[in-house]
């Protein structure tokens, strides 16, 4: 049931990228201090919003600029982090329900979708590219380079992020992806064995070959992203961020704000646990599911983090809004250059997640939300000794 992509605006695909560019250039016109997200309502309601013709419907009316200048990127306020269609989220519907969500999600307004070769290793990549297809035009993929693959198995202990490995990634992308630029071509970790100078390098050159239109980094610090920026504009770091893991708040949301960089929190829901679907008794797939090896996602800590659901259940209980939305709302009014992608196998999630792009919370409700959760231990680290190592401080 492939569809010819007619938005409402008869745009082809060089339209809807000249349209995306443009509202990123007016927007960096109209802010003087160079800061993403300019002076931006954190959240727009709909009937103050950009006529989308998606009035009524479970869907992202909204916009967000992600980066600044020549690296400004317009995109829908959330996007849609594609790993748990087929990877490390235990159970997942077939090929066709997963491509089906795909495309329910680009007609609800959802720009940007995020995979990564590691995500079973092009497996991911390409149901993306087989539900994009038709629809490319209209949307923007990211993905992933830098794990280190011998013969499709990741050598965890190492990782690749020379020239020759962005390049090899790049073109497996596109082609797994069946779109002519990447959206934002991500770092996934950093390389220590190769300076974040060359890195950033490499992707100005794709960028200019028309391979790449936007790079990114996950999980670095506030020092590597001066270094990357200043050789290529980065447009966002995308690094965990979620009522659980505050990290990124002390100096990397400082530096994206001074710089104008736009930040993609993933797994913003940390994982499902901030949804209230997941118990100490749950058992995740052994073969698909990395969290039974998290220590965050151990029983014992799943039973003493429920917590800190609760404190989302009972902010949203009295204001009709679930646990998750209350998480993705809470991420989305921190600053108006947060877009954050949380993944979903199922459709009424995608709506329940939608529609939290539309929740504005005062200063004091944040306050009061930030104090609760705060006042409860977070209890198990996020992840295990190595994938710790691997991710800067
Ligand atoms: N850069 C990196 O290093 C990195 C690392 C991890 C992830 N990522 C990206 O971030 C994306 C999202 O991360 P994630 O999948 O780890 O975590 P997430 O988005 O925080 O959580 C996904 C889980 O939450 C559940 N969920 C979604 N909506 C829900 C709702 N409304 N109520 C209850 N449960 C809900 C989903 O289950 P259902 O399917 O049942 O809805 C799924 O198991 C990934 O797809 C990937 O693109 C990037």
């Amino acid at each position: 049931m492939e569809k010819e992509w007619n938005n409402e605006h008869g745009m082809n695909r060089r339209g809807f990228l000249r349209q995306a560019v443009l509202a990123g250039s007016t927007f960096c016109v109209a802010s003087t201090t160079g800061k993403a997200g300019g002076s931006e309502p954190a959240v727009m309601n709909i009937s103050g919003g950009p006529d989308t013709g998606l009035a009524g419907m479970a869907a992202v009316h909204n916009r967000r600029t992600l980066g600044s200048g020549t690296a400004a990127m317009n995109v829908s306020a959330m996007g849609f982090g594609c790993m748990g269609l087929n990877h490390h989220r235990s159970q997942h519907p077939g090929k066709e329900q997963s491509i089906a969500l795909i495309r329910e999600a680009i007609e609800r307004g959802v720009t940007l979708f995020d995979t990564a070769e590691s995500y079973g290793y092009h497996k991911n990549e390409k149901l993306v590219g087989e539900a994009l297809k038709g629809y490319a035009d209209r949307v923007f993929a990211s993905s992933k380079f830098g794990h280190k693959f011998v013969n499709g198995v990741q050598i965890k202990t190492e990782e690749d992020s020379t020239p020759a490995n962005i390049r090899r990634v790049c073109e497996n992308s596109l082609r797994n992806l069946g779109v002519e630029t990447l959206g934002i071509f991500y770092q996934h970790r950093i390389d220590p064995n190769t300076p974040v100078e060359v890195v950033a390098d490499t992707v100005k050159e794709l960028i200019r070959e028309g391979k790449v239109l936007h790079f990114g980094l996950c999980e670095v610090n506030a020092g590597t992203i001066r270094r990357a920026h200043a050789v290529c504009p980065v447009t966002a770091i995308q690094s965990e961020y979620h009522f659980m893991h505050r990290d990124v708040e002390e100096n990397v949301l400082p530096v994206c704000e001074e710089l104008g960089i736009g930040f993609v929190p993933y797994s913003p829901l940390n994982r499902g646990l901030l949804g209230g679907m997941i118990n100490e008794y749950t058992r995740f797939e052994a073969a698909n599911d990395n969290r039974q090896t998290l220590p965050r996602f151990q029983p014992d800590a799943i039973r003493a983090n429920m917590r800190i659901v609760e404190v989302l259940n009972a902010f949203g209980r009295t204001r009709g809004i679930t646990p998750a939305q209350v998480a993705l709302a809470w991420l989305m009014n921190k600053k108006p250059f947060v877009v954050p992608i949380p993944g979903t196998t199922k459709l009424s999630h995608l709506e329940e997640n939608l529609r939290a792009a539309e929740f504005r919370f005062t200063d004091s409700e944040m306050k009061e939300l930030e104090e609760a959760v705060a006042a409860i231990p977070v209890i198990g680290s996020r992840y295990d000794a190595l994938q710790e190592s691997k991710v800067q401080k």
